[in-house]
Formats: structure tokens, C-alpha cells, sequence
């Protein structure tokens, strides 16, 4: 097949789809490879170094997508190059189909298939190709790492012949796959680090990285996690709980990260006005559900916001592209994972209607929306 790997642009996206490694794979597998001209440049991936491994350079998204069979891409490009493509080629791409459901609709136009690879299902034959975790790990981590840059402390305990350097405190909420990263990578930093989540499985996780949990436990919290192993939502009184809980903790730390997430609905506030107004100058507070309107109050999407008592809310967006390098290796990786399943034998293009990945991420089909999730 040919497959097309094109410049994301998007939101500046620094990432791309596949890297040099991958692309050698796809060549000695038969494929032929376009990759657009620095597509992989802001991730360190030259255009000499695809050379190298066997593609070919277009000049342009528009001229690399048109003759293509499986374009390849982070964010799923954008409707007007989708209506440029051939008719029953294939697009991948983190696409957020909910929030943007006219994207699926011009695919279905232009008689492509979107493969949103944010709904692949979380089964573990599709551990190796999930993009949301394999991304979210490296979020958690370069959260600890900027809020470590902006802090005007050390991490670590020192002792030295000027004196002692106590340890950060570093408090991470929600536990998910980039709450874990965060936590160990405070934990590997020396920080005394703590941590929550509504989903009670995660208290052995935590305790297992070294750190302490901090809940309220009582009989909803035992019951609080849907079959697919995410967070539900909370009761108003379990809600209090937390918050007093949350609000004697907070005043004590130095770096608070949350990664606090439901699916489908607007992120939790976990941290009010009133807790920022506790915590000491200099504290540090990275919320990477600001995307889904933050955990902590007042904190602003691509800004890093200082309170009047000098306390840093940082609202970055798009993390794992501030780590392109990694991040595109990691992604470049899930997607050459997920090829098998759009691959006939004979290596020709041609998505697997019976398998349940396929289903759970095709957004699209034979000129139609065909995904439960965005019908009706
Ligand atoms: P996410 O990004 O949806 O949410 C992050 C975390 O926030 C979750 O742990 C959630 O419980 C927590 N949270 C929600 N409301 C909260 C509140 N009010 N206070 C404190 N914490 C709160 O989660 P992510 O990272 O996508 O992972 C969710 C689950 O899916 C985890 O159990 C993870 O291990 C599982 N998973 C399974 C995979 C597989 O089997 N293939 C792959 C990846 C994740």
C-alpha cells in the first residue's frame, strides 16, 4: 500500500506519525512510503534521515494525501485535505471525535475511513497500539519535570556543609496511566510524593511506586470504578469529603500535579480558589485536564497563571509534543502496531471489518458515520 505521513500542524503540533524507524519497517515490508517535506523536523527526524530509511519527499500535506492508501497522522489533519483524498483511503489520527463531529462527517463525505485512534478499545491486544497511554505517560512525566523547572527549590533532600535542603512535597491527583508516570518520576526525583483517586485499585498502584495514598475511604469510594476500569462520577457529599480532605493536604505541598479525568464530561475541579489561597509562595500547580477545564480553578489553557500570593498554575496544552522526540517514537510505534489490522496478506490496503479494534475506532465507513458513539 501506499502510505502518507503527513506535517501536523495543528494546535503547533511538534509531533509526527511515523519516524525513521518505522518508515524502514514499512519499506522492507513492501510499502511505499511519502513522508512531506520536514514533516519530522520539529521532533529531530530530518527529511535525509526518511531518505535514508526509503520514503520519498512530497512538498505538501495536500500532494502526499491525494494518491495515498493509509495516511498516517497525529491529529487527523483537517477536512479540506480529507476532501482531497482518495475515495475509500484511510486516515489516522488522534481526532476527538465527540468534540468535533463534523470531522467524521467530511470523511464520510470524501468516502474516506477515519481510524480515531483515541477510541481504540482498551482490551490488551491493543496495549501496543494505544496512543492515549503510551502518550499520557510521557505528559505525567514532563509534568514533573517543567513544574521542577519552574520551582525555585530543589527536589531532593540535600545535605551539605551550607546546611540542609529539605525534599519537595509533591502531591499528585488522579491516578490514570499519566498520574503514575508523574508519580514516579517525583519519586525517582526525591520528592515525598502523595497521591489520590476515586478508583480504590489505584491505592495498591501508589503504594507500590513508593508514595502514600491519600482518600477518603469510605463505602462509595470501595464501589467507585465502571467495568472499563475508569473513574465515576461522585456523589455532592463524597465531593465535600474530598474537598476538606484535598484542602488540609494542598496547604502543605509544594508541587501539585492533577490529571484528574471522566470520560466524556468536564473535568473535576479538585482544587478551589480558597486551597490556592493556603498554599505557600513559589508552590507549583501543573493541571493536565485543562484541556476538559482543569481541575484547578483559575487555571488558564496555554498559560501559566501567578496568584496574588505567588503560586504558579501551569496550563500548558499538547504535552507530549513539548517531548516530540519520544512522543512521536512511542505514537510512530502504536500506529505500526495497528497496520497489521488495515493490511491484506498480499500487503494491499484493506481494513479488517470483523475485527473489534477496527470497529471501535472507524469512525467511517463506505461514504457513511458509521460509530455508535457519534449516531443520533
Ligand atoms: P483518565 O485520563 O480518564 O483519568 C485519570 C485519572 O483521574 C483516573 O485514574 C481517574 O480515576 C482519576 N479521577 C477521576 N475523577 C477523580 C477525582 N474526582 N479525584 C481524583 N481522581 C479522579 O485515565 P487513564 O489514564 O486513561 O486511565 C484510566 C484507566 O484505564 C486506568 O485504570 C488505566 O489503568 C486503564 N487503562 C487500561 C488500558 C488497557 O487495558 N489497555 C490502557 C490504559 C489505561
Amino acid at each position: 500500500m501506499k502510505i502518507s505521513v503527513l506535517k501536523d500542524a495543528a494546535g503547533h503540533e511538534a509531533r509526527v506519525a511515523a519516524t525513521p524507524d518505522t518508515v524502514k519497517g514499512y519499506v522492507a515490508s513492501g510499502h511505499d512510503v511519502v513522508v512531506v517535506k520536514s514533516a519530522g523536523a520539529a521532533a529531530d527526524f530530518s527529511d535525509a534521515m526518511y531518505k535514508d530509511a526509503g520514503a520519498t519527499i512530497a512538498a505538501t500535506n495536500a500532494a502526499a494525501a491525494k494518491t495515498a492508501d493509509l495516511v498516517m497522522s497525529i491529529t487527523g489533519a483537517d477536512a479540506k485535505l480529507v476532501a482531497g483524498m482518495k475515495k475509500g483511503a484511510g486516515i489516522t489520527g488522534v481526532m476527538s471525535p465527540t468534540d468535533n463531529p463534523k470531522y467524521a462527517a467530511a470523511c464520510a463525505k470524501a468516502g474516506v475511513t477515519a481510524f480515531a485512534l483515541d477510541y481504540i478499545p482498551r482490551i490488551s491486544r491493543a496495549q501496543a497500539m494505544d496512543v492515549l497511554s503510551s502518550q499520557s505517560n510521557l505528559s505525567g512525566y514532563r509534568a514533573v519535570v517543567e513544574a521542577g523547572g519552574i520551582y525555585g527549590r530543589a527536589f531532593p533532600m540535600m545535605m551539605t556543609a551550607a546546611g540542609t535542603i529539605a525534599p519537595a512535597k509533591v502531591f499528585i491527583m488522579g491516578v490514570g496511566v499519566a498520574g503514575l508516570q508523574a508519580i514516579a518520576t517525583a519519586r525517582r526525583l526525591g520528592a515525598v510524593t502523595t497521591a489520590t483517586d476515586v478508583r480504590p485499585a489505584t491505592k495498591e498502584q501508589v503504594a507500590s511506586l513508593g508514595a502514600k495514598f491519600i482518600a477518603v475511604e469510605n463505602d462509595e469510594f470501595k464501589a467507585a470504578e465502571t467495568a472499563g476500569g475508569y473513574a465515576k462520577q461522585m456523589s455532592p457529599e463524597y465531593q465535600k469529603l474530598q474537598a476538606e480532605l484535598t484542602a488540609s493536604h494542598v496547604a502543605k505541598q509544594d508541587i501539585v500535579v492533577t490529571t484528574a479525568l471522566i470520560p466524556g464530561r468536564k473535568a473535576p475541579i479538585l482544587i478551589t480558589k480558597a486551597m490556592l489561597d493556603t498554599m505557600k509562595p513559589g508552590s507549583v500547580l501543573v493541571d493536565l485536564a485543562v484541556e476538559r477545564g482543569g481541575n484547578v480553578e483559575g487555571a488558564k489553557a496555554g498559560e501559566i497563571v501567578t496568584t496574588k500570593n505567588g503560586v504558579h498554575i501551569v496550563g500548558h496544552l499538547n504535552w507530549p509534543s513539548r517531548m516530540a522526540g519520544d512522543s512521536s517514537n512511542m505514537f510512530a510505534r502504536n500506529l505500526k502496531n495497528f497496520l497489521p489490522l488495515v493490511t491484506a496478506e498480499d500487503g494491499a490496503y484493506a481494513p479488517d471489518w470483523d475485527d473489534e479494534i477496527i470497529q471501535g475506532c472507524a469512525l467511517t465507513k463506505d461514504g457513511a458515520v458509521v460509530h455508535e458513539r457519534l449516531k443520533g
